[in-house]
């Protein structure tokens, strides 16, 4: 049943594109909107909303952090996204005009469980992002929007990820949509892009095998530190988490920006830093940033890995290695750029002689706050 991979883990890398295309079907008519019928919030409830509130845990959370990027540009509708562990316990601002999604792949998850039924309680909408039918959170929410990722067996969330923010940008994109903002040639645009994202993950798998090969370089190391901007700081935060669960080793992700009020203390010689550079189209005053933090600590002796657009050359000075992936629109450019620090981590766990789809201490569903 896997597929002949070594590994569940191994199998859902490699579902992910036909995951991602199996989350879109259905979704864009052919005249390239949006149809998204099966949420049952009436477009003119949607027009009323004035605040979203993302709840989720780990991987799921990360998903939240991008999306509020999305919603908050394409709609404008102020977004929060906070651990669902958190949420209710600080007496959250919630009426009938906010929006709370609620994700999760496994749609048991106590903590998200709590925190949507809190929302629920002071009267919001609640619309649940779900890999699992029938589940309690779908359940329990007022409409839910499923992922297809298929049954998710390891431990470590992969494919439900990606799918997690295809679902986080249908919602975004039709939110613009029916609100009709000023981002309408653009929405029609990032639709088209989105429906072609599942070709680009695909490029990005069959280009792995060096990044396998760093991955067993560096099993010997105690310490990784992943650095990111704008959406690419939670892909930075997920690089960390899979290689917390995985290879058990120290990681931590940081904003770029903040490295200079004290993480760059951590800088010391042969450290190993992934960086997850934007696009220099677009926001290129970010790019420019982050190439100057890869020069800062380089200058105190890190070992950049850096994952960046395919024809980015600035960056080639200042990459000890380099990973490329696709050039996206900088909001899905998470798509490509999550899925090497997937195999990086994966890797780093089989060179350690972890056990990659049941990590110690974890379990696939938390149902216990
Ligand atoms: C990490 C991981 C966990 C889950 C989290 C939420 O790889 O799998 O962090 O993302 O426990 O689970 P769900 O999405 O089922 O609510």
């Amino acid at each position: 049943e896997k597929g002949g991979y070594d590994y569940f883990m191994l199998k859902e890398i490699a579902e992910q594109p036909k995951a991602v295309a199996d989350t879109l079907l259905g979704r864009i008519d052919a005249a390239g909107s949006l149809t998204l019928d099966e949420v049952r919030i009436s477009a003119s409830e949607l027009r009323e909303v004035d605040k979203v509130v993302i709840i989720a845990c780990g991987t799921a959370f990360h998903a939240g952090l991008i999306a509020k990027y999305a919603i908050e540009h394409w709609t404008r509708i102020p977004c929060e996204v906070e651990l669902a562990s958190e949420f209710r316990y600080r007496d959250p601002i919630l009426d009938q005009q906010t929006l709370v999604i609620a994700i999760s792949q496994s749609g048991e998850t106590m903590d998200t469980l709590m925190a949507l039924r809190h929302a629920r309680e002071q009267g919001a909408r609640v619309l649940a992002i779900c890999n699992t039918n029938g589940s309690t959170i779908p359940r329990e929410s007022d409409a839910v929007l499923y992922t297809h990722a298929g049954p998710e067996v390891a431990v470590a969330s992969t494919k439900a990820f990606l799918t997690q923010l295809v679902a986080c940008y249908l919602v975004a994109l039709y939110l613009g949509q029916v609100r009709g903002t000023k981002w309408g040639d653009e929405i029609g645009a990032v639709i088209r892009d989105l429906s072609r994202i599942s070709n680009e993950v695909e490029r990005v798998l069959e280009t792995m095998e060096p990044v396998r090969e760093l991955a067993r370089s560096l099993a010997g190391k105690n310490t990784v530190l992943f650095l990111g901007r704008h959406v690419g700081y939670p892909v930075a935060l997920e690089g960390a988490l899979k290689l917390k669960e995985l290879a058990y080793m120290h990681a931590e992700g940081f904003a770029a920006g903040e490295l200079k009020h004290g993480p760059i203390a951590l800088i010391e010689d042969d450290l190993p830093v992934v960086v997850v550079v934007p696009s220099p189209r677009g926001r290129s005053v970010l790019h420019d940033k982050i190439v100057s933090n890869m020069q800062e600590i380089r200058a105190r002796g890190a070992r950049t890995i850096v994952i960046a657009e395919e024809g980015d050359e600035a960056v080639v000075p200042y990459a000890d290695h380099l990973i490329r992936i696709p050039a996206t629109p900088t909001l899905l450019q998470p798509m490509v750029a999550t899925v090497p620090l997937q195999v990086f981590a994966c890797e780093l766990a089989t060179a350690r002689g972890n056990e990659v789809d049941q990590p110690r201490n974890l379990a696939k569903s938390v149902t216990v706050e």
